[in-house]
């Protein structure tokens, strides 16, 4: 690690293609967050709503988190990564079937599996991906409840576990790297892993799940971290700006900081909240938009089989 973190190398990709699987955690927030009260409120251990896999409550509304990364490094080669596994397995068995990840993991096409954090619709679906691939090298955050260990057990994971320590970035191949962050959110999650790449002449990529370290935060950390972390190129993923789609002065704040980055695509999805993304049109941002497929409801997220490139 080098003395002056402004200068941290991670190496560079010739190019980065994110297809998202499945950016629709849930069908209806109302449903989600009805259940959350009935079983006591936002503090609530997770493990205590009985939704699947643990239960069949509202199984119908779950559905899950996931992209697929697929990377070319300098020397050419060219890897895969699965970034979480979504929520409900019936949902996530079909989208990754529909996808091929069923393919892709039994063949061993899929180098490692991050989960960004332990939210039940980024991790409750792993059994969905380690039933093709038990041996897969998993990157969780430290900080993992005791309960969340041994359901990687229970689904029949055996392959390396590597817990993410919090602030030390990790390389996952040259050219990206993954950081864990704590934060306070929901169902007592206390960290959660982000991942930047460096894309070749184009700047940095962060791709977050739910981003509940908060977005300026998280690109803050890549500009005084990272050498070339002051131009980032583009963002993937949830960004927890208006994930309940409603609004006050404070996020109006947070989207003129947003464009001050100089970001060419946003590529937003599952909890950033439509309003948001509104916003960021009205504003003029560079906003990707999606193609409402799949489950996915509105073109302005990047939604369920879309593909961003990023090169
Ligand atoms: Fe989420
Ligand atoms: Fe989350």
């Amino acid at each position: 690690m080098p003395t002056d973190q402004s200068s941290l190398e991670i190496g560079v990709l010739n190019r980065l293609r994110i297809l998202c699987i499945s950016e629709t955690g849930w069908f209806d927030t109302n449903t989600v967050f009805n259940d959350i009260r009935c079983a006591g409120g936002v503090d609530v251990d997770q493990y205590g709503i009985p939704w699947p896999p643990f239960g069949d409550l509202h199984a119908d509304n779950a559905a899950g988190f996931a992209a697929l990364l697929e990377a070319e490094t300098a020397d050419g080669a060219h890897h895969r990564v699965l970034f979480d596994t979504g929520w409900n397995p019936a949902w996530m068995d079909r989208r990754f079937a529909e996808e091929g990840i069923d393919r892709l993991l039994q063949d061993g096409e899929i180098g490692a599996l991050v989960i960004s954090h332990e939210h039940f619709d980024h991790f409750w679906g792993i059994g969905s991906a380690l039933r093709h691939r038990p041996d897969i090298t998993l990157y969780i955050p430290d900080g993992l409840s005791s309960q969340g260990l041994a359901f990687i057990k229970e689904q029949g994971h055996v392959g390396k576990l590597v817990k993410v320590p919090l602030g030390q970035p990790l390389s996952l191949i040259p050219g990206l790297a993954v950081v864990n962050f704590p934060t306070h959110a929901l169902l007592r999650i206390e960290s959660e892993n982000v991942l930047y790449a460096q894309i070749r002449d184009r700047g940095m990529a962060m791709m977050t799940g739910c981003g509940h370290g908060g977005v300026l935060n998280l690109l803050d950390y890549a500009r005084s971290t990272f050498r070339g972390g002051d131009r980032i190129f583009a963002l993937y993923g949830g960004l927890h700006i208006s994930p309940l789609e409603d609004w006050d002065e404070s996020r109006d704040q947070i989207l003129e900081s947003l464009g001050r980055y100089g970001i060419a695509k946003l590529a937003c999805n599952h909890c950033t909240g439509r309003r948001a993304v509104e916003k960021m049109v009205e504003a003029g941002l560079p906003v990707t938009h999606g193609t409402a497929r799949n489950g996915s409801q509105n073109e302005l997220f990047v939604g369920n089989g879309d593909v961003v490139e990023l090169a």
